[in-house]
């Protein structure tokens, strides 16, 4: 099977549920980014037709490289979603991703998630399984380990029973999201398995993206928390990793690409997307004067509408 990757050290937008819908993903993509992952999915939720679960399925226009991320732990059950998932997808579906890191208690009280650490066979027959019925690439992503560092012996049951790539968030499931990223975990799964290997963690800025290349030797980078309020995020990392001068977008461009996310999302949402932007908006304004003002009055806002006039208002006093 082939590589799932269309690009040599490809620049890839990590799954966050609640945030990289397509209306977030689609952004990114315009500024650079090479492949996106849908928010975890349900395998389960999927199989039962659950409406809220298929819209997780929705792909953005400029989306041509998409990896769909499932969660779940049978293996019987996950194949037959993946198959599922190649059939409705098409060209556009690059791999189908099975998560072995989510640490939230409700994930990995059902035995998903990084639960799976722990029970490396059934993740083995999980791969096993899926990599039978998929028509594309198949990929896991996963932890440094439970609560101690097993990340390579996982990685090599992982390359055994078939995986195409890894993707390596450097983290424990017990620390969660504290702490930082042991690049040193990502270079020795690097070092110990042949498939390509995906570094994912505190990839913030075009120098933490060379840093992770030049420490791992990864064949990937992941960015997930750093495009948060800054999609352009991929733009300076592309720039970073050709070795050419990149200039961070001005006040008034960030609160522009900020309304665009709105009015996308309002398009997308209607007046339900009132409650997205409350969690994008706040983001895109980190560093700004009078940033904490700005936020009250857009967590205030009652419509879209205000919130763009108020992007707006303050687009144009930053130019003053
Ligand atoms: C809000 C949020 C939601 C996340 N959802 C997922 C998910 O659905 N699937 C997954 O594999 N990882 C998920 N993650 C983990 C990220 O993909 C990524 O591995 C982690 O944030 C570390 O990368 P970063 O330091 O670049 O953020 C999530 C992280 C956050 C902060």
């Amino acid at each position: 099977m082939s590589s799932p990757y269309l690009c040599d050290m490809p620049v890839l937008l990590a799954p966050m549920a609640g945030y990289t819908d397509v209306v977030f993903r689609a952004l990114c993509v315009s500024f650079g980014c090479d492949m996106t992952y849908t928010e975890m999915v349900s395998a389960k939720g999927l199989s039962f037709g659950n409406a809220r679960t298929e819209t997780y399925l929705e792909l953005g226009e400029n989306e041509t490289s998409v990896a769909v991320q499932l969660f779940g732990h049978e293996p019987a059950l996950l194949a037959d979603v993946a198959r599922e998932v190649c059939d409705r997808l098409g060209p556009k579906l690059r791999c189908i991703d099975l998560n072995m890191g989510c640490p939230a208690q409700k994930i990995v009280s059902n035995g998903d998630g990084s639960a799976l650490m722990r029970t490396p066979a059934l993740a083995g027959a999980v791969v096993e399984a899926v990599k039978k019925a998929s028509a594309v690439p198949v990929t896991v992503k996963f932890r440094k380990g439970w609560d101690s560092d097993t990340c390579v012996s996982f990685a090599k049951v992982l390359e055994e029973h078939g995986a195409d790539a890894l993707t390596l968030h450097a983290r424990t499931r017990v620390q969660q999201y504290e702490g930082t990223a042991d690049r040193s975990a990502i270079a020795a799964v690097k070092a110990a398995v042949s498939v390509p290997v995906i570094g994912n963690g505190d990839i913030v800025d075009g120098e933490s993206a060379l840093a992770m290349r030049d420490e791992t030797h990864c064949d990937g980078l992941m960015v997930g928390r750093g495009a948060l309020g800054r999609p352009w995020i991929f733009r300076e990392i592309k720039a970073a990793l050709a070795g050419e001068p990149y200039t961070p977008p001005t006040v008034p461009e960030r609160l522009e690409i900020a309304l665009l996310h709105a009015e996308r999302i309002e398009a997308q949402k209607g007046p339900h997307g009132l409650v997205e932007l409350r969690k994008h908006l706040p983001r895109y304004l980190s560093g700004m004067r009078n940033a904490s003002l700005l936020r009250a009055r857009l967590n205030e806002a009652k419509s879209v509408a205000e919130i763009r006039q108020l992007l707006l208002d303050s687009a144009k006093d930053a130019t003053i």
